[in-house]
């Protein structure tokens, strides 16, 4: 069996995506894969367009080697753009694997561990009552875990926002850490007075502290018992995690905008954190995922897949196959896609009492309509930026 084309795919069903379709020679045998990368969508892209004439006549069977080929086709390796574009790749190669043997790409992996993947939603609002008012919505639906935030995306800390110099950019907020952390604490003293111990609560807090900053909050919010703080510090950071570590016993989780497994090793051999949220789509695929987590498993570091809605519908098919055969398997993100997402990309992992299971049907189970995809065309997006009170941008 030879590869004959790599048909890459930009679409924004109610937001950008990146997939491909990996195809073959055999007569409508072809792979699915997804390499977004939010706010670089055509970036990627143009990675998928420039790499995959590498792979055109080599049997799509060899996954190990094409992968190996792709990383180190170029003197330059790794990075964001060239990682997501070689997953988008490396897991339509698992699902040609699948539909050839006629088996879910979970069983291909080693089988379930587990019969599905628990995962936890978000909850918001203005202050701590309209959140409680959110997460109670949540734990209605069947989720035993919440993550809970007041404000926007830097919580109570955004105290104003600057609009776009030019139009389609995005607004910049204004952001000052000491009213967000202190906001935090209160959130949690109060949700967790209400809702009880029962119900697993998770925090985000979008690497915007410094480390003594951070430490005091994982500090402030130890009596709270969190199932885990995500991202208190920027990951360039790196040493300064174990100042945050030995401040407190509140769990840490971080790794969403990692790559690779050299940006995961530090923190797995020094203990740094609890949770890894590295996810096949930015990680350079099932493949090397699969890997990194078992490098993570003598170091107790559990996986826990950044889950955002700008991780498609492939993507968290990806994650939730490898984390229905991981031993060390934490946690699932989860948000809910525009509805238009799941027109133009069908078969979906099924939610059921805050849990997704793995598609049973050959490969990922996954398709993807291209009529309906070209009716939804790209949308030039970027992501926000913060600024302190005096107008500095916020590099922490
Ligand atoms: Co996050």
């Amino acid at each position: 069996m030879k590869i004959t084309d790599v048909k890459v795919i930009v679409t924004c069903p109610g937001r950008n995506f990146v997939f491909v379709k990996v195809m073959t020679d055999e007569p409508g045998l072809y792979g699915v894969g997804e390499g977004t990368l939010n706010g670089s969508e055509p970036i990627v892209a143009e990675a998928i367009r420039h790499i995959s004439p590498l792979i055109l006549g080599r049997d799509p069977h060899q996954i190990e080697d094409i992968w190996h080929l792709l990383y180190r086709q170029g003197y330059w390796r790794g990075g964001p753009i060239f990682m997501a574009a070689i997953a988008a790749i490396d897991i339509a190669l698992w699902d040609i694997k699948g539909k050839v043997a006629n088996l879910p790409v979970y069983q291909l992996l080693g089988g379930k561990a587990r019969d599905k993947v628990m995962c936890y939603s978000h909850a918001s609002g203005r202050d701590e009552i309209e959140c409680e008012d959110s997460a109670r919505r949540i734990i209605e639906r069947g989720f035993k875990a919440v993550r809970c935030q007041v404000g926007n995306y830097g919580g109570q800390g955004i105290i104003g926002v600057i609009p776009p110099l030019t139009p389609g950019t995005p607004s910049t907020a204004i952001y000052e850490p000491t009213p967000y952390i202190n906001s935090a604490a209160k959130l949690f003293a109060h949700i967790r007075s209400t809702l009880g111990d029962d119900i697993e609560l998770l925090h985000d807090a979008h690497e915007q502290l410094d480390p003594i900053a951070s430490a005091r909050m994982a500090k402030s919010l130890e009596p709270y018992r969190l199932f885990f703080l995500e991202d208190p510090l920027m990951p360039e950071h790196r040493e300064s995690w174990s100042i945050v570590r030995q401040a407190s016993v509140t769990p840490l989780a971080i790794g969403e905008i990692f790559t690779s497994r050299w940006d995961c090793l530090p923190l797995f051999m020094n203990k740094w954190i609890d949770y890894i949220r590295i996810k096949p789509i930015h990680g350079g695929g099932i493949t090397e995922v699969k890997k990194i987590l078992t490098l993570a498993e003598p170091f107790n570091v559990r996986s826990a897949m950044h889950g955002a809605a700008d991780i498609g519908i492939i993507g968290q098919a990806a994650s939730v196959a490898v984390q229905s055969v991981i031993p060390n398997f934490g946690i699932q993100e989860y948000t809910r896609h525009p509805e238009p997402a799941y027109e133009v990309t069908t078969g979906a992992c099924e939610l059921r009492e805050g849990h997704l299971y793995p598609n049973e049907r050959p490969g990922l189970g996954i398709d993807i309509d291209e009529e309906k995809a070209a009716k939804y065309p790209y949308q030039r997006a970027y992501m926000p930026l913060l600024r302190r009170a005096d107008g500095t941008v916020h590099v922490y």
